[in-house]
């Protein structure tokens, strides 16, 4: 088997947006273009939606059957492509982020009616962060949408990237007829044709041809050109290699919902999207194409047999091949470890696989042994870095209800938090165990869980904490100095690292003046994962 080969004909990516700018859509519609399903509603049913936050139990039934959309995998003109699909859940913001370490680019798409939102923001940090390509989807242009210009504009000033339109709209809202594409300079004009598919009806070269008049217009025509004239002069135009390095992103127009600009995107995406890359560990740079295997935990998915309280890992293959039934070294343990039934995944679908290669996302069942950072290696001792946390904005104290019941209530919050459902941090003196989350949900969840499969009772109380911030300095002693000086804001994270917990962040930047020598950072690695005992829970 040719590793070289499969790795170049693998492409592994996310569309990721903010909730209800047609992620769900756009997927099925990619999907049922590439034929991979047939018919539309497979992953529209898993979408975990909008529930009242008090009906958690809904959320999680729900999560649960959406795990075997957490990876869809699908095959097409000897192109290998794995889409990990993100919850649309504003509460889950912290597994998309991490979704995000397993992929090589992503597809973001924006509604052209409300333009970037707050979570497209948040998400395009993260990518930033990474350097990870992106491509853009504004989608809804069957409505009455923003101005293309100021949306290309809101999209470069806020999202902090070149935009370069790949294509460009032709009218929008109940005008929208298709798209002109800058790249082969033609006009494609789409019809909703048989089973809900898009229908290219016009594809020409030819600003000529005669049925562009009849379809579009003279006026609509005349302004189309006009528009492209100016943002040929406006915006960048479009480099393989600067969108490779997270610098530019081509900006598609289309109707997820109408299938208008979908054949675009998607032929786009597998002529320039980028296949693995090498991936950095604390010891050196993993290239894919080696022949012995590496690959990382990003996600684990608790909870799929309540009464087995078994789990799957999701990890992502970084090198070489990995095989059913083989060993392989668990770094963090020191141990060696074979998996009997890894799975792949596929709409609805969960199924055994021998091998997977770089870029394959693999499940693996998981009985408490593997944790989010963990690496999984033939033998080397290698530490994958680029997985961490971010800051919380919601933090909480748990109090415990059940004193009989503490060493539970403390090996519940550890295995929950380990599986990256919130992040903990510890203040002393007393030991006060602090929950992190980004959203409300996840404390009803904890509860819920702790009770049922812990066998323990709790309760949170509020705290006036917006803002968790990790803590480095070259100086050691200026660490000690913040933490002797406001001992009542400083916890520490599961690797001991110590936090600030900022009340606002007016504070935190009095604070930040205040200690020069110390640098705040909002995210942290997952410094647990280079510890190498088997202590934790015991
Ligand atoms: P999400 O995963 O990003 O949260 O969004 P999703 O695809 O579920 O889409 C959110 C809503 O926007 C859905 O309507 C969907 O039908 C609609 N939508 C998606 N693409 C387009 C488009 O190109 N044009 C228009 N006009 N609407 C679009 P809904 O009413 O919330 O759900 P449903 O009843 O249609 O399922």
């Amino acid at each position: 088997m040719d590793i070289k080969n499969e790795v170049s004909r693998r492409r592994t990516f996310a569309i990721i947006s903010h909730p209800d700018a047609g992620k769900t859509t756009l997927t099925e519609k990619l999907l049922l273009f590439s034929g991979a399903i047939h018919e539309a509603g497979a992953v529209k049913n898993n979408k975990i939606r909008k529930t009242a936050t008090s009906d958690f139990l809904e959320i999680e039934k729900q999560r649960g059957i959406s795990v075997a959309t957490s990876v869809m995998t699908l095959d097409y003109t000897g192109m290998r492509i794995n889409i990990l699909d993100t919850p649309g859940h504003k509460d889950f913001a912290e597994d998309t982020y991490r979704t995000l370490t397993a992929v090589d680019s992503v597809i973001l798409v924006i509604d052209s009616v409300k333009g970037v939102e707050e979570q497209t923001r948040k998400l395009m940090e993260v990518c930033r962060m990474r350097a990870t390509p992106v491509m853009i989807f504004i989608n809804k242009m069957d409505r009455e949408g923003k101005d293309p210009f100021d949306l290309l504009e809101e999209l470069e000033n806020e999202l902090k990237i070149a935009a370069c339109p790949y294509t460009w709209p032709i009218s929008n809202g109940s005008r929208f007829k298709g798209v002109f594409n800058l790249s082969t300079e033609s006009i494609q004009l789409y019809n909703t044709g048989k089973n809900n598919l898009p229908e290219m009806f016009l594809n020409t070269r030819d600003i000529e041809d005669p049925l562009l008049k009849e379809h579009i217009g003279e006026t609509n025509l005349t302004n189309l050109w006009e528009e492209i004239a100016l943002a040929i002069d406006l915006f960048e135009s479009f480099h393989k290699n600067l969108y490779r390095e997270g610098y530019l992103a081509p900006v598609f127009f289309g109707s997820a919902l109408n299938n208008f600009g979908i054949p675009e995107l998607f032929e786009t995406f597998l002529k320039i999207a980028p296949p693995p890359s090498g991936s950095k560990t604390l010891e050196r740079v993993v290239l894919p194409e080696e022949n012995v295997f590496s690959g990382f935990v990003f996600k684990i998915h608790a909870n799929l047999d309540p009464n087995h309280r078994n789990r799957m890992a999701f990890l992502r293959v970084c090198s070489g091949r990995f095989e059913r039934n083989k060993m392989y070294y668990h770094t963090r343990l020191g141990k060696k470890m074979r998996f009997a039934a890894p799975a792949s995944f596929m709409a609805n679908d969960t199924n055994m696989i021998e091998e997977a290669f770089p870029g394959d996302v693999i499940g693996l069942y998981d009985t408490g042994k593997l944790k989010i950072g963990d690496t999984l290696t033939e033998g080397e001792s290698l530490h994958f870095t680029g997985i961490p946390s971010f800051s919380p904005e919601i933090l909480k104290e748990v109090v415990n209800k059940d004193p009989l019941k503490t060493k539970q209530l403390e090996k519940g919050v550890m295995q929950l938090t380990d599986e990256g459902l919130a992040q903990l941090f510890v203040q002393q003196p007393g030991n006060i165990k602090i929950i992190g989350t980004v959203g409300e949900l996840q404390f009803d969840v904890i509860k819920f869980r702790l009770e049922h499969e812990y066998g323990a009772k709790c309760d949170f109380r509020a705290l006036p904490f917006v803002k968790a911030c990790w803590l480095t300095s070259a100086n050691k002693q200026k660490i000690n100095e913040i933490i002797g000086r406001r001992a009542g804001t400083i916890a520490f994270d599961k690797s001991n690292t110590p936090v600030f917990l900022a009340e606002s962040d007016w504070m935190l930047k009095i604070v930040k003046q205040a200690h020069p020598e110390v640098q705040f950072h909002n995210s942290s690695e997952y410094k647990a994962q280079i510890k190498t005992s088997n202590t934790d829970y015991e």
